[in-house]
């Protein structure tokens, strides 16, 4: 399967915690949309303020307990089949997937991580970038392989480091951005002018 599909691709996001990337997903992707429509929410966490969230936009959402890693994917493999999913995007899915599940998706699962990668890979970014001492950082999505924040780079963005910026200084700044990327980038995925 590549894209473009020649029809609306069906889209699932993996999240953790809070869910901003994925309401924005799906506010990019509503039903109807001739791209794409979010159709299916997973979270390893049964408490992620992403289900609520899914659950307000009327989203199918689903739970899915990570008792050990092969649990997890067989359970979320088994979705994803299920949904007729055509693309994943992990959005603040906070585990490490397997080389066998990322591929039986390669080409069709993404992430976004907070930096400019390859700088900043996995966790704090922005306290890494701030020990770093640069002068910018930002956001980028992935294609998703193996690694941890190794895959291909699909689009990326860069917001300044000011004086005296903390960690939440960052984050409050990168995250709008995140929230117009992501949904470009998979508008470049879908469109097939961006592969793996
Ligand atoms: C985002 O900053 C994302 O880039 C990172 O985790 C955060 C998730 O935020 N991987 P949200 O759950 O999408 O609000």
């Amino acid at each position: 399967m590549s894209f473009p599909l020649g029809r609306p691709a069906r889209l699932a996001v993996l999240a953790s915690g809070r869910g901003s990337n994925m309401e924005s997903l799906a506010a990019a992707f509503p039903p109807g949309d001739p791209v794409a429509e979010v159709v299916l929410v997973l979270s390893d966490r049964a408490d992620a303020g992403v289900l609520e969230k899914a659950r307000a936009a009327g989203i199918s959402s689903e739970h899915v307990p990570w008792r050990d890693r092969g649990s997890f994917e067989a359970a979320a493999q088994e979705a994803l089949v299920t949904a007729r999913i055509d693309l994943v995007c992990l959005a603040g899915f906070m585990r490490l997937l397997s080389a066998d599940f990322v591929g039986r998706w390669e080409g069709r699962i993404l992430n976004i991580h907070p930096s400019l990668l390859p700088k900043h890979r996995g966790l704090n970014p922005h306290r890494q970038a701030l020990d770093e001492g640069v002068d910018r950082t930002g956001c980028s999505v992935h294609f998703v392989d193996a690694g941890m924040d190794t895959g291909l780079v699909v689009a990326q963005r860069s917001v300044p480091i000011l004086p005296g910026d903390t960690e939440e200084d960052l984050a409050a700044r990168v995250l709008p951005v995140e929230h117009a990327l992501y949904p470009e980038a998979v508008r470049l995925v879908l469109s097939g002018a961006a592969a793996s």
